[in-house]
């Protein structure tokens, strides 16, 4: 398939005389010349997440048509097909459980349909998140276009960061330090134009992640929505992927362990999201790659941030364009980065950012002299945490990174919601919350619950973060001293679930611990008797899901979607 003089896969439904191919070419033609569908034109599918209900994906079909137009100037034929979406802020019970369901539909939806290359189209966490998943799976010529940032809010003079900016405000409203109506005055300031969250939330991330892993045109990380210069990036990556059909360049040759390692130290340099880690896991799960939880220590430890973005920093996504976006980063890493990792361009990651200048330090500082020396996600490990937990010490309050406290324990969301500003709760700034039955299987889904609000009685006293442990994930745009992604996760049957109030736990992310003061005996004790808790759902794709989802340090994938089905189908519809 592809290679130069080869046939084109899509010809196996287009070529020939026979009864099929006359029905796959006339159903298609609908006024396209004859020659369309000839064979000497790679087909090429623009996959595309657009929805009303993920707004930050709704304009998507606008970059669609830019795409066409490369598509058509290089010699190919495009066709643009929806896929399930996933908007983060609306769908419940949490986005990440469906996550794989639309892996699935992305992965089907290219497989069953003659195309020679693929151009996603996504935003929203998830939607790119499931792009990639499922386009790995499938292993066509791809290439990613996201949809670009929104461009800054601001509210009362001060920039407004979507997501960020919530969580502060309404803590401060909690805390009696900002009036309702100012809250509320503040919603429509967030969302100023088309595009995902501006911040360096999980979409931001993922859209330099998609940079750095080689599968976008250099600056398709950060050019905003609403800018016309991310026009014409889908213009030229309609143009790319046409000869990327001819040169084979498909998704296990651009994304291979080297340039993981690139993502990782990439994630590390721009603040990214802690959910960047169980995608990556996952999209290695799909490809085989030997790519672990501990790859993040080894390659992300040391790793400076450089990006003073919020949550961890100040700006905005639109100021990290104006700066100069990706390129800068990477060229400020350039002696991190593996120097064999390839991109859709077709040369290598770090010969994609030589020319690459800054416009302003205050936004993207150098190597040398960072925004914080070491800013890796931290991998955590101990008796609590037999199979790894994360923390992000770039969005963490210094103080409390080395930390041992009280264990104050909520055994649910709705636990947590019902106590949490209860006058009498028995906590302080020193103890630890501590939340289960938010992993995977347990919630089902892994919601962004792990940064649990604090407790009305300490904001009052004006305390601002408190150590907090869980098995849940966390919003990109949220900060705090928040432990996540606790494996194996409490419905599993992890250490967690036996953490009763009053225990003592440490936190000591230099050393990458996390302890329980329980000897095994006890552990052991305390898990006698314990059942899995009945599963609440006994049919359709929750059942799917439940019964199949891997844990947090697997990528949460479903078990039987690790690894690829390649993109031949054995049989016709006919
Ligand atoms: Fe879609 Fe943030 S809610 S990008």
């Amino acid at each position: 398939m592809g290679t130069p003089g080869s046939a084109l896969r899509s010809q196996d439904w287009f070529g020939g005389t026979g009864r099929d191919a006359f029905i796959h070419r006339s159903w298609m033609k609908r006024g396209l010349p004859d020659d369309v569908f000839d064979g000497a034109k790679p087909v090429i599918g623009i996959c595309n997440s657009a929805s009303e209900l993920t707004p930050c994906n709704a304009h998507l079909g606008q970059l669609a048509e830019h795409v066409k137009r490369g598509v058509w100037e290089a010699g190919g034929v495009p066709l643009e097909f929806p896929v399930m979406s996933l908007g983060e802020t609306l769908i419940r019970p949490t986005a990440m459980l469906l996550r794989n369901l639309m892996a699935m539909s992305v992965e089907e939806s290219i497989r069953g349909n003659p195309l020679d290359g693929v151009v996603l189209l996504s935003g929203c966490d998830k939607t790119t998140a499931a792009m990639l998943l499922g386009a790995a799976s499938v292993d066509l010529p791809t290439i990613v276009v996201t949809g670009g940032p929104m461009l800054s809010g601001r509210y009362r003079g001060r920039p407004v960061g979507s997501g960020t900016d919530v969580w502060r405000y309404s803590e401060e409203v909690r805390g009696g330090r900002m009036s309702l109506t100012d809250f509320l005055s503040a919603e429509s300031c967030m969302t100023r134009s088309n595009g995902h969250c501006n911040t360096m939330g999980t979409a931001s991330t993922l859209a330099c992640i998609v940079e750095a892993l080689g599968l976008s045109l250099p600056e398709g990380g950060a050019i905003p929505a609403a800018d016309t210069r991310r026009n014409r990036l889908a213009h030229l990556s309609g143009r790319r992927i046409v000869p990327m059909v001819a040169e084979d360049l498909r998704f296990s040759r651009v994304v291979t362990r080297a340039s993981m390692t690139n993502a990782i130290v990439t994630n590390a340099a721009i603040g990214g999201s802690t959910n960047a880690v169980v995608h990556l896991l996952a999209l290695a799960g799909r490809l085989g790659l030997d790519v672990t939880l501990d790859d993040f220590d080894v390659h992300g430890r040391g790793v400076p941030l450089l990006v003073n973005l919020m949550p961890s920093g100040e700006h905005l996504m639109e100021d990290f364009y104006y700066a100069g976006g990706l390129p800068v980063v990477l060229r400020e890493i350039r002696h991190l980065l593996a120097a064999d990792a390839t991109t859709v361009g077709g040369i290598p990651l770090v010969d994609t950012c030589t020319d690459a200048q800054c416009h302003d330090r205050r936004v993207i500082a150098t190597f040398d002299q960072p925004l914080v020396a070491d800013a890796g996600i931290a991998v955590l490990r101990g008796n609590l945490a037999p199979d790894g937990a994360v923390i992000k010490p770039s969005a963490a309050s210094p103080h409390l990174l080395h930390h041992t406290g009280r264990a104050v324990v909520f055994s649910s969301i709705e636990d947590f919601k019902a106590r949490i500003d209860d006058p009498d709760i028995d906590i302080d700034a020193d103890s630890v919350m501590v939340l289960q039955g938010c992993g995977p299987r347990g919630y089902p889904g892994m919601p962004e619950v792990g940064n649990m609000p604090l407790p009305a009685k300490l904001l009052a006293r004006g305390v601002t973060d408190v150590v907090r442990v869980s098995d849940a994930r966390m919003s990109g745009t949220a900060y705090g001293t928040v432990v996540l992604h606790v494996a194996p996760e409490s419905h599993a049957g992890g250490p967690l679930a036996f953490v009763c109030d009053g225990d003592t736990i440490s936190l000591d992310v230099p050393n990458g611990s996390l302890t329980v003061h329980l000897d095994d005996g006890e552990l052991r004790r305390r898990s006698l008797g314990w059942r899995p808790p009945e599963p609440a759902y006994d049919r359709g794709y929750y059942r799917l899901y439940v019964d199949t989802v891997n844990q947090a340090n697997l990528g949460a994938d479903l078990e039987f979607l690790r690894g690829a089905s390649g993109h031949d189908v054995a049989r016709g519809s006919h």
